[in-house]
């Protein structure tokens, strides 16, 4: 493969990031069969702790590891509570996992609100005590995914000195602080700073769309960056991975056979078309953005009401 950016001392990898509600295993399947070449590893959306059980039927179903044969998939755990953490970790590797990802990102009011995802990281006494019960306890490994702080990108020099603490298989840095959620751009300076001070493999992620992002990090890093997690330009672009280790972007035979197999998973998955149908505006309302020129019909096709409607309106913007 004819590789368009340099990387020295190594590839780097790519991982698809946990997106709630989208990468769900139907999809992650979707995109290892028809897009997954360079794809190092897939996250499942998080997990959340259950009072008595380990996991529910429907988390279960979606981590379940011949629901997802062929790639290497990482469930992720969101929880303050490290007794819940080891219980869900242990059954996992039950299930034949060896490392689990806790979630120290997520900023939404219902979980960070609760001092969970980016919420915990104003704890960092109980952020630090969690850890070393969960890296005593568990027989895993455990990679962790962060924002650099609450609300200040400073924030992450004490964070750091504390992850620095522990054998963290994987520090994904997400370098936003929670209140910023998903807007401006990332805090990639911040990164730069902080991929030195950490002692444990660095894999950086957010707004991640085009090669030129990749040559910035690698820059930044001097080239000394393990991986790369991509989220929401793996929806604009599917074929976004492959482009980024040399290959071509998707053709309109291999968009249209992507979505004709999203939708008929869906369809044998979900109770009526309905579900169906949201779940592929969900997708079209990052893939439109692929097709600036299409944007009237795009707008009728995230109003549309039928799924007979959107897979018109799609065959018009793809084709
Ligand atoms: C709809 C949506 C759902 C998300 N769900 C999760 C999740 O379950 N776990 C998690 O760690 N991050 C979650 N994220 C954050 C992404 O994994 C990622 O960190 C973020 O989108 C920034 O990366 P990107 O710019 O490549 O998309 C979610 C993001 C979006 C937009």
């Amino acid at each position: 493969m004819n590789r368009k950016v340099p990387v020295e001392g190594g590839k780097v990898k790519y991982y698809l990031a946990p997106m709630e509600g989208i990468t769900g295993r139907i999809f992650r399947k979707a995109i290892h069969d028809h897009f997954g070449e360079g794809i190092d590893k897939y996250y499942s959306p998080f997990l959340v702790i259950h009072e008595k059980i380990a996991i529910s039927n429907k988390e279960l179903k979606d981590v379940l590891p011949e629901n997802n044969e062929g790639m290497r998939l990482i469930p992720q755990i969101l929880t303050n509570d490290a007794k819940g953490f080891i219980r869900t970790a242990d059954y996992l590797t039950k299930l034949s996992y060896d490392e689990v990802n806790l979630n120290l990102g997520c900023p939404s009011k219902t979980v960070a609100g609760k001092g969970r995802g980016s919420g915990f990281l104003s704890d960092i006494k109980g952020l630090d005590e969690f850890l070393y019960r969960i890296y005593e306890g568990c027989k895993c490994s455990i990679s962790i995914k962060t924002r650099i702080g609450v609300s200040d990108p400073e924030e992450f020099e004490e964070l750091i000195s504390v992850y620095n603490k522990y054998p963290v298989k994987e520090l994904i840095i997400h370098p936003r602080v929670r209140y910023e959620y998903y807007k401006g751009s990332p805090h990639r300076d911040n990164f730069f700073k902080y991929v030195e001070k950490s002692v444990n493999p660095v894999c950086y992620n957010g707004d991640v769309f085009s090669e030129r992002d990749i040559e910035q990090l690698m820059t930044g890093t001097g080239s000394r960056l393990d991986a790369v997690m991509i989220g929401r330009g793996m929806l604009k672009d599917p074929s976004l991975i492959r482009r980024l280790n040399g290959g071509d972007k998707y053709t309109e035979d291999e968009i249209k056979a992507f979505l004709n197999r999203l939708i008929s998973d869906y369809k044998y998955e979900l109770s009526g078309d309905k579900q169906v149908l949201m779940k592929l505006k969900e997708l079209w309302a990052y893939l439109g953005q692929s097709y600036p020129d299409k944007e009237k019909v795009l707008k009728q096709l995230l109003k549309c009401t039928t799924l007979q409607e959107l897979k018109i309106l799609q065959e018009q913007i793809i084709g």
